[in-house]
């Protein structure tokens, strides 16, 4: 595998050049949505250019539209390793997870059973507490271990039952980086008869996804985590999504994607998908190579340049008295964590540091990111959660070198002023 020319991927962004003083921002808040690259822009355009109508139309430019249309759902197919006809696109992914679960949950009895789990964000727990409610289900709580935030598939079988009918978990976790072991649930999660369906919002950006060879029955993600517009995905196994009842409007030809599409978001999606083979090309993936070949060699060179990364970041924030991460610490488990860091800085509520890194021209995120079950678990709710820094393949050591600094400026004054008593610690939120 040939290394990636970071420099030359940096220069596709046109938002890297953005100024903040006289230095540029540093983006470490992809996990909440990524830049994207010029084509996306260009390829968003130039769908309003050349190719804007409805759909079915018996003229150019809504062939034009159609055709780009089902070349999206076939490129977001090679990412996740599925067929184009079981992609379905929509406004985003918690939009499309509330009706598809209104669709799996019309098949449900009173009686029978759902996991969730204590760990993932909001959009893949609250759909299926919903209907739970609206159908009489029982739920069950797959609990994560809170001293790394990992879920422990001991504690899955225990929950399982033959009344289980749907086990629903993150790929990895959006707040602290989890990568959760999707294969080994979905195996359990089948012995019993329930379905699997993952979210695999944070995952996409960050791993190469196949939701054939983990076994998955859906798998959901979000185009804008991965370089792309605001579209969300969700992979549907051909022969459940045939079963399940659709709530469409009668004439729509299509089961599950309801209403006009987001055509210059879907145009847009496809040169995402380009830009992800480009990068597998240039980390070596020969031009005979299928699209899918091209986007696994992309998704493992960008794994390798974020954890090297991620490594850096880790040595540096552990030196940092006062700063406490949460999550997987361990160096030897990096494997089972994606390169985004959750931490606490004490006498500093969360939205306080993020907001002095803002200042420095440094974008993190503060609170509970949607993954209100973790952040309530941990104890951290009423302190505003946690700071999140995201990596993505565009950063590089020098940004979060950068960070390290501020970090180390702003939790070291903060302690000074907490011993001191002084104001400076944040209102909670
Ligand atoms: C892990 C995870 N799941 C689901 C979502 C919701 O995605 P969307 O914004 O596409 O609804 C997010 C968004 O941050 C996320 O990080």
């Amino acid at each position: 595998m040939t290394a990636l020319d970071i420099d030359a991927l940096r220069h596709r962004f046109p938002a890297l050049a953005i100024a903040h003083g006289d230095r540029p921002m540093v983006f470490f808040d992809g996990p909440g949505g990524t830049q994207v690259p010029e084509v996306v822009i260009a390829a968003v355009a130039e769908h309003y250019r050349t190719s804007n109508a409805n759909h079915g139309g018996r003229f150019a430019t809504s062939r034009r539209s159609d055709a780009i249309v089902a070349e999206a759902h076939a490129a977001i197919a090679d990412l996740l390793g599925v067929d184009g006809d079981e992609v379905i696109l929509g406004a985003n992914m918690t939009t499309l997870t509330l009706h598809l679960s209104r669709s799996i949950a019309a098949g449900l009895e009173p009686g029978d059973e759902i996991v969730v789990t204590g760990l993932d964000h909001a959009a893949n727990v609250d759909p299926w507490l919903a209907a739970a409610a609206d159908r009489g289900l029982g739920v069950r709580w797959w609990e994560p271990r809170l001293d790394d935030c990992t879920l422990h598939l001991e504690d899955l079988e225990v929950l399982l039952s033959p009344r289980t009918r749907l086990v629903a978990i993150g790929w990895a976790s959006n707040a602290v980086g989890t990568i959760n072991p999707v294969a080994e649930v979905a195996a359990a999660a089948h012995r019993v008869g329930a379905l699997v369906y993952v979210d695999a919002v944070h995952a996409a950006p960050h791993l190469d996804i196949d939701a054939r060879a983990v076994d998955a029955d859906f798998v959901a993600c979000s185009v804008y985590k991965f370089f792309g517009p605001h579209v969300g995905a969700v992979y549907g196994r051909r022969s459940v999504l045939a079963g399940l009842r659709a709530y469409k409007v009668r004439p729509a030809d299509h089961r599950f994607e309801t209403g006009t599409g987001n055509f210059e978001g879907w145009a847009g999606s496809l040169a995402a998908i380009g830009y992800l083979e480009d990068v597998g090309r240039m980390a070596g993936a020969p031009s005979s190579t299928t699209r899918r070949d091209r986007l696994v060699a992309a998704m493992r060179a960008i794994r390798d340049v974020e954890m090297t990364l991620y490594r850096r970041l880790h040595d540096g924030l552990v030196d940092i008295p006062g700063v406490k991460l949460h999550g997987i610490v361990d160096a030897s488990a990096f494997d089972r964590r994606t390169p985004t860091a959750a931490l606490t800085v004490e006498g500093l509520t969360p939205g306080e540091v993020a907001r002095r890194l803002g200042d420095e021209g440094i974008a993190v995120w503060d609170g509970d990111f949607y993954a209100l079950g973790l952040v309530e678990r941990l104890g951290l709710a009423l302190g505003g959660g946690l700071v999140r820094i995201g990596l993505t393949h565009y950063n590089t050591a020098d940004e979060v070198d950068r960070l390290l600094d501020a970090l180390r400026r702003i939790a070291t004054g903060a302690a000074s002023v907490a011993t001191t008593g002084a104001p400076g610690i944040g209102t909670a939120r």
